[in-house]
Order: structure tokens, then C-alpha cells, then sequence
């Protein structure tokens, strides 16, 4: 293992400046504690001067006994460092520009008064013994002149830490490397770094500086931030781990962190997303998931698996895929499938490949399941030929379904509080009201709108006999009916064999 790399959290700030996130009190406040069960050093809790809630927020976060230093922002002006002090953060993060653009259009201050302030603010926050961040925001596009001297001014006035931001994100890695090396050889203190993704780079950058002797990463979860946003935790803790260096990160709670960050600001992650997105270890049928069958380094980095980061492997199977490949997949999972049920199973993958869905793995197994646990069809008492349902907001739900029942032909209609409750009310007429559906569960098993339900049911008969029987489909009312008569032909089956 090579160099302890520190982590330092700013979703909670730098994060929380992503344009449309505001995070109310206790939404920070379950980041911060999946933060510190995640493994960070450092959480960035907010900018306490910001608000009378970002300052509670702080506060009270500071306040949990998380085992992460909680840090709070402020500018180089008093109020907003007695803010964070009275947050009772454990570290004060101070900034002010150095760049000629920002100095000149926002601070307009001389180069030595910003030298003269930053010094004397670090000196103001080590007096009141807290530990100090000091970043020349927009360090970038800073004369390394200047900066050299700024950063070597604060680390005199006793700054714990110095923190370079691409503010801009117009780093690139060759360039940011020489930066920080440079900066490395002149400077005793730990050293941050803070990258933003305007060209896509914030991670490579990031991971640039730390080839070139950075201490410490800032990054948020899911790369959310200003703009393109910051680097990103998963990525870069990932990154660091497979080119052998350690941080405290416990990587198999990334993407429980990522879905609770996405769920709580709201920001969606694109199915891309490296590591924690939908598709970071999804295969398309063909030759990558072939390959994957057999060994999953074919088609992968390897050094990380999905399980460790708390992921799943998923196999999606297109329209194109092949009935060996099928098969050849449940067999691996463990299903004896007959050439009669296989093609049926191939048929149902095919049609929903049709309709524009991708069947993930898990599809396939519970289409498997139900074809396989399906009566042939000369045995059935109950043949569905055609259903017709009606809903909207001025219609009363009604469902009429034609059928054969023990060889002859039957027509019933049902209205009912929905598609499905009119359905299966009019499936229940059609047996002469001679069954009860006792259970009823749907599931989806895949996310979207076009996903696989999973529906359960329980029925009983006169006798009081029950049957449990499952269907699946895209159309939940189809899917519903379908296993309510699998669930009769079951039970119909099981009579006339005289089984109990
Ligand atoms: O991007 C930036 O420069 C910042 C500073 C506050 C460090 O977020
Ligand atoms: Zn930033």
C-alpha cells in the first residue's frame, strides 16, 4: 500500500452550491452521518454565515460526535469566522482571491493587503484554537510567484493546512502536477487540492496532484457542485485504491452514499457515471457479456468489483441476443429449462426487446421462473383470449375479457376502483365467483417506467383450497390476470390429478 491519502467531503458545501440544491437541516444531517459511516476525514458542513439554517446545520452537525472533523467556510472577514467558530466546527476554511481577474473585479484589494489579511485571519482562528484551511481561490490562474509567497506568508501565521482550488476547472494534469510539485518542494504543510470539472478533468487532475505529493483530496459525492461540479468522492477513492494508495474510505458503502445523496438533492445521476451509476458494471448481450460470463476481469478494470463498492453486476439482454446465450445464462444461474419453455422464455425477451426494454438479468430469471412454473397449454381449464380495459379520469375503470373455461367460450365485464381491481374482478366472474383472491403483491424489478412487474397472488377456492402463482409483464394488468389464471389452472390441475 502506498501513501495515506486524506478526504476531505465538501457535498455539503461546495456540493450544496450546485445550481437548484438546498438542503434542509435534516437532509444535511443524514449526509453528514453516511459521510462519517462512509469513512471521510473531513466533512465540509456548510458556510455557517450563509444562513441562521446553514449556521444551525453546521452547528449541530459539529455537534453529532462523528468521528470526521467537521469544517465550516468562511470568508476572510471576521463575522463569517465567528460563524463557523460559534458553529463549533473543528476547522475554520478561509479564502480570498489571488487571481489577477478575480482580485481585480470582486476583492480589490492590493496583492500585499490580501497577503496581510489572509495572514492575519489564520493568525485569528489559531488563537481561538481551531485548526485553519487557507485557499488562494482561483490558485489556477495565480502567478506561482504570488502564490508561493501567499502560501509560505500563512504557513509562517501557523495555518494547519493550504488548500489549491482549480476554481475554474481549467487545470489539466500535466500542468496541475508540475503546480503542485512545485508547491510541494516549497511548503513544510500538508497540502489539499480542490478540482472542478468544467473539461471533465477534476478527477485526473486530482489525481495528478497527488502523484505530485498532495495530502489531501476534496471531492463531493457523485462530482455534484458548482457549475460541472467538483471531483468526484467515488471516483477518485476508487482511483486511489487502484493505483495502490490508502484512504479511510469504506468503499461498499459508495453506492448506498451516492443513492442517498441523489435522493436527497435531487440532482439524478447519469447511468454512466463511473462506479455508482446504473451502468458502471452493466453488459450488454454479445461479446463483452460473454466474456463476463466466464470471467468478469474480460470486460472489466477488475481490481474493482461492483461488490466492493456495494454494487451489482448486471447483464442486459438485448432483442439480439441469442438463445444459446440464454440459455447458457440460466444454466449458469442455477434453471433446468426444456427446449419447449426456453423458447418461450427466448419469445417473451425478444418481444420486450422489441418494445424498447432492456431485460437486465434479473428479468430473465423471473420470466424463467414463471414460464417454467406455467401448465401446458392443453392441460389449462382457463384459456385468456382477449381483454379490453377502459380507464381515465372521467371513466369508471372497467375491464371486459373473453376466454375459454373448460372448453367453452365465456365473455364477463367488471368495473372496479382501477384497471387492475376491475381486471381481476371480472377474471373472478368469469370462474363463476368460485375463487377468492386472497394475496395480491406487485413488484417492479428493474427501475423506469417500462420495468417488469412481478405480480403475486394467493387465491382460494370453494373448498377453501389456496394456490400461489406468479406472472410478469410490462402491462400490470395483463401481468396481474395472467397470474390469477396461472394460479387457477394450477389449482384446476392439481384437482384433476387428484393431488393434494
Ligand atoms: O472552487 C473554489 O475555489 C472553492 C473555494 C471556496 C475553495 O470552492
Ligand atoms: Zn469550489
Amino acid at each position: 500500500m502506498g501513501r495515506e491519502i486524506a478526504v476531505f467531503d465538501t457535498t455539503l458545501r461546495d456540493g450544496e452550491q450546485t445550481p437548484g440544491v438546498s438542503l434542509p437541516v435534516s437532509y444535511k444531517i443524514q449526509i453528514a452521518k453516511q459521510l462519517d459511516k462512509l469513512g471521510v476525514d473531513v466533512i465540509e458542513a456548510g458556510f455557517p454565515s450563509a444562513s441562521k439554517g446553514e449556521f444551525e446545520a453546521v452547528k449541530e452537525i459539529a455537534n453529532l460526535g462523528l468521528n470526521a472533523k467537521i469544517c465550516g467556510l468562511a470568508r476572510m472577514v471576521k463575522g463569517d469566522i465567528d460563524a463557523a467558530i460559534k458553529a463549533d466546527v473543528d476547522m475554520v476554511h478561509i479564502f480570498i482571491p489571488t487571481s489577477k481577474i478575480q482580485v481585480e473585479h470582486t476583492i480589490k484589494k492590493s496583492r500585499e493587503e490580501i497577503i496581510e489579511i489572509s495572514v492575519e485571519c489564520v493568525e485569528y482562528v489559531k488563537d481561538h484554537g481551531v485548526e485553519c484551511m487557507f485557499s488562494a481561490m482561483d490558485a489556477t490562474r495565480t502567478e506561482m510567484d504570488y502564490l508561493k509567497r501567499i502560501y509560505k506568508a500563512v504557513e509562517e501565521a501557523g495555518v494547519d493546512i493550504v488548500n489549491v482550488p482549480d476554481t475554474v476547472g481549467i487545470a489539466t494534469p500535466f500542468k496541475f502536477y508540475d503546480m503542485i510539485k512545485e508547491l510541494r518542494e516549497h511548503l513544510k504543510v500538508p497540502i489539499d487540492v480542490h478540482c472542478h470539472n468544467d473539461f471533465g478533468l477534476a478527477t485526473a487532475n486530482t489525481y495528478a496532484a497527488v502523484l505530485a505529493g498532495a495530502n489531501e483530496v476534496q471531492v463531493t459525492v457523485n462530482g455534484i457542485g458548482e457549475r460541472a461540479g467538483n471531483a468526484a468522492l467515488e471516483e477518485v477513492v476508487a482511483l486511489l485504491y487502484a493505483e495502490g494508495f490508502k484512504t479511510n474510505v469504506r468503499m461498499e458503502y459508495l453506492v448506498e452514499t451516492s443513492r442517498l445523496v441523489e435522493r436527497l438533492t435531487g440532482v439524478k445521476l447519469p447511468p454512466n457515471k463511473p462506479i455508482v451509476g446504473e451502468n458502471a458494471f452493466s453488459h450488454e448481450s454479445g461479446i463483452h457479456a460473454h466474456g463476463v460470463l466466464k470471467d468478469a476481469r474480460t470486460f472489466e478494470p477488475g481490481i474493482i468489483t461492483p461488490e466492493m463498492v456495494g454494487h451489482k453486476r448486471r447483464i442486459v439482454i438485448g432483442k439480439h441476443a441469442g438463445r444459446h446465450q440464454i440459455k447458457k445464462m440460466l444454466e449458469d444461474a442455477g434453471y433446468v429449462v426444456d427446449e419447449e419453455s426456453l423458447t418461450k422464455i427466448v419469445e417473451k425477451v425478444k418481444e420486450l426487446g422489441d418494445k424498447g426494454k432492456k431485460v437486465t438479468d434479473l428479468d430473465l430469471f423471473t420470466i424463467a421462473e414463471v414460464i417454467l412454473g406455467e401448465v401446458r397449454k392443453e392441460e389449462r381449464a382457463v384459456n385468456i383470449e382477449e381483454v379490453t380495459v377502459i380507464t381515465g379520469n372521467k371513466i369508471t375503470p372497467t375491464a371486459v375479457i373473453n376466454a375459454e373455461v373448460m372448453g367453452r367460450k365465456k365473455v364477463t365485464s367488471a368495473i372496479g376502483v382501477g384497471p387492475v381491481d376491475a381486471s381481476l374482478k371480472a377474471v373472478t366472474e368469469l370462474l363463476g365467483k368460485k375463487i377468492k383472491i386472497t394475496e395480491f403483491r406487485m413488484d417492479a424489478i428493474t427501475g423506469g417506467s417500462d420495468a417488469l412487474a412481478d405480480v403475486y397472488v394467493t387465491i382460494k377456492d370453494e373448498s377453501g383450497e389456496t394456490f400461489t402463482a406468479r406472472a410478469a409483464g410490462t402491462d400490470i394488468v395483463m401481468a396481474s390476470i395472467d397470474a390469477v389464471i396461472n394460479a387457477v389452472n394450477y389449482l384446476m390441475l392439481r384437482k384433476k390429478k387428484g393431488r393434494r
